[in-house]
């Protein structure tokens, strides 16, 4: 039991015989060894993950078909085109192997749903799913360390709810006797099939338990405002050492003494029968790091990516102007994860100084079932007036509608989650953007872009409410009134009200507020002269071009028209 790859290994053994795996119906489940890391297993064998989980490589797929049963039949064949039946990878070369027995061979085994060696006439090179260069089983030397101890979290065993998505938390306290970093987390995955990540959300100036300890509840309210995220797995990936550098202050009296562990589990055959009590197991040391160390998020949140595309790019950017105001001095980064849902196809994050790209983190190729934590052993260094920007792309050919942002797996995201030192030069956990607006614009300035918030948000103060009030009273619901119609007219230049500033108030009031309902109706008679609006706008188009060009913009002008009366018919 002396390294990382060894203890996940074994946590997730423990797993597989708490629910008896489809490794256990295999000859030598157990033991299949990675095609090109000596030493490693892998341990998904009927899937293109080591880890298990998502897609089916050609043996799990076999497999599958046949009833997901060991016989003659499956054992006789070769899935990977090899040369070698899967009997023969698997030390079971007369196809006489049963569940429980031990295999003729326990010794020079091979993978069955890999064709290997690569460079071999049958093969065709390596499969793009196998990635030899893979160090994340590699050991984290801080656990060693005497001093280093370690404890594990796991939810109590709890039914998954019969829906595609669900987000379940557990509030957990820290060891806070005094302060400790923590350098390194493995996963404690119990039931792969449902879980699809789990990140830690750390409660920071938490003195007392917010609620109650330990007890599963479905997230939301039992977030209790914990929000900054210091671990983070997701299917597929192993546990995460932290850079020696740094490591993540717990208890004491600066330091984090609760967190909510929020593990998304996803069950789109709506089955009832599963249960998990998947948690994580940390490792805290007592000899502090020289940093601490904290995530920062950055990202997209306005996403519409319309259905139907092969190819389809998102970007959400930290501004220059913003990480002056959310950075108290220069930090380094030490690794980052790029996030994105099924359709995310590439994702690349990086930092911009002078008009200079540095890449922060390149997924060409991003698999959703196989997040990365792309590690700088050299930290990269960010001054404030850097500019930190991911870019997302997306292929949508498998969908129908446009997809949105938001939590559920058929939802999508563009996020990267940037693990840094020192903690303390940085003021916020978060610098996602709505479409050009960095969130510090929302966050740290009262003016953006013209629109005061803070007044437009205070229901009562004069000016806010004379706009408010005015809507409500002039404009109708589903007709537009002439009154309204001069109202808007004006409103709709106003800073608040218009571009991208407009768009993200609307999408959060309507999304996120408290009072939605009202929101929407609100909104409703705003929106209620859009078509004579419209008209108007369209019709000084045509005077202006008349005068300028002509009729040579007739056959436009004719869309157009055609466009108005669809709009002024509904
Ligand atoms: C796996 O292989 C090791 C040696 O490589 C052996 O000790 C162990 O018994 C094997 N496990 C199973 C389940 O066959
Ligand atoms: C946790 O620490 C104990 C005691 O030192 C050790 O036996 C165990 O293997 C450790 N577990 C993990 C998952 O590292
Ligand atoms: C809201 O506006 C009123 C009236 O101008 C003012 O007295 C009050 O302090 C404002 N509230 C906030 C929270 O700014």
């Amino acid at each position: 039991m002396d390294d990382l790859s060894l203890i996940t290994a074994c946590l997730l053994l423990a797993t597989c015989l708490a629910y008896p795996s489809y490794r256990d119906k295999i000859p030598n489940g157990y033991n299949v060894s990675h095609p090109c890391i000596d030493g490693d297993v892998w341990d998904g064998v009927g899937h293109e993950n080591r880890r298990g989980g998502g897609v089916r490589n050609v043996f799990g797929k076999d497999f599958q078909l046949n009833g997901m049963v060991w016989d003659a039949s499956l054992c006789n064949m070769d899935s990977d085109g090899d040369g070698k039946t899967n009997g023969v990878e698997l030390g079971d070369p007369n196809c006489e192997w049963s569940m429980g027995s031990t295999p003729m061979y326990t010794t020079g085994l091979s993978h069955p749903g890999i064709c290997d060696p690569f460079d071999s006439k049958l093969c065709d090179g390596k499969p793009s799913f196998v990635d030899c260069e893979d160090t994340s089983n590699k050991k984290c030397p801080v656990v060693e360390e005497p001093g280093t101890f370690n404890f594990t979290v796991r939810f109590p065993e709890t039914p998954v709810p019969a829906k595609e998505t669900t987000y379940i938390c557990v509030l957990m306290e820290l060891p806070h006797d005094k302060d400790y970093h923590l350098v390194a987390y493995d996963p404690v995955i119990s039931n792969l099939e449902v879980m699809h990540h789990t990140l830690v959300f750390a409660c920071e100036g938490v003195d007392e338990a917010p609620g109650p300890l330990m007890q599963p509840l479905e997230c939301g309210d039992a977030m209790y405002s914990c929000r900054t995220i210091i671990a983070l797995w997701g299917a597929g990936a192993g546990g995460q050492c932290l850079h020696e550098d740094m490591g993540i202050l717990i208890g004491g009296t600066e330091g984090i003494k609760y967190a909510v562990m929020q593990h998304h589990w996803n069950n789109p055959e709506l089955r009832t029968d599963y249960v998990d009590s998947s948690g994580m197991t940390f490792h805290l040391t007592p000899k502090l790091r020289p940093n601490n160390a904290g995530v920062l998020m950055i990202g997209q949140y306005d996403l519409n990516i319309p259905p139907g595309v092969l190819s389809y790019s998102e970007t959400g950017s930290c501004h220059s102007e913003c990480t002056k105001q959310i950075m108290d001095g220069p930090i380094n980064i030490a690794s980052v994860a790029n996030h994105m849902h099924l359709l995310g196809k590439a994702q690349y994050t990086e930092r911009i100084r002078d008009g200079y790209s540095i890449p922060l983190a390149v997924d060409a190729v991003y698999d959703y079932n196989t997040p990365v934590s792309h590690k700088h052993s050299t930290p990269i260094l960010i001054n404030p007036g850097d500019e930190l920007k991911t870019t997302c792309r997306f292929e949508s050919t498998s969908r129908s509608l446009t997809t949105t942002f938001g939590d559920a797996t058929a939802d999508e995201m563009c996020l990267a989650f940037i693990t840094f030192y020192p903690k303390e030069n940085m003021r916020t956990t978060e610098c996602a953007a709505w479409k050009s607006l960095s969130s510090c614009e929302l966050r740290f300035q009262t003016n953006r872009r013209g629109c005061d918030f803070v007044k437009m948000d205070n229901f009562s103060h004069p000016e806010s409410q004379e706009i408010y009030s005015s809507v409500s009273s002039l404009c109708a619901l589903g007709t537009c009134r002439k009154e309204c119609l001069g109202y808007v007219r004006e409103l709709k230049k106003h800073a608040c009200f218009s571009g991208d500033v407009g768009s993200m108030r609307r999408a959060f009031g309507i999304n996120y507020g408290e009072q939605r309902a009202e929101v929407i109706e609100w909104y409703s008679r705003f929106d209620s002269c859009d078509g004579e609006l419209a008209i108007e706008k369209y019709k000084a188009m045509m005077s202006d071009e008349d005068i300028n060009a002509g009729a040579t913009y007739r056959p436009a002008i004719f869309v157009l028209t055609t466009m108005m009366l669809i709009i002024s018919f509904f």
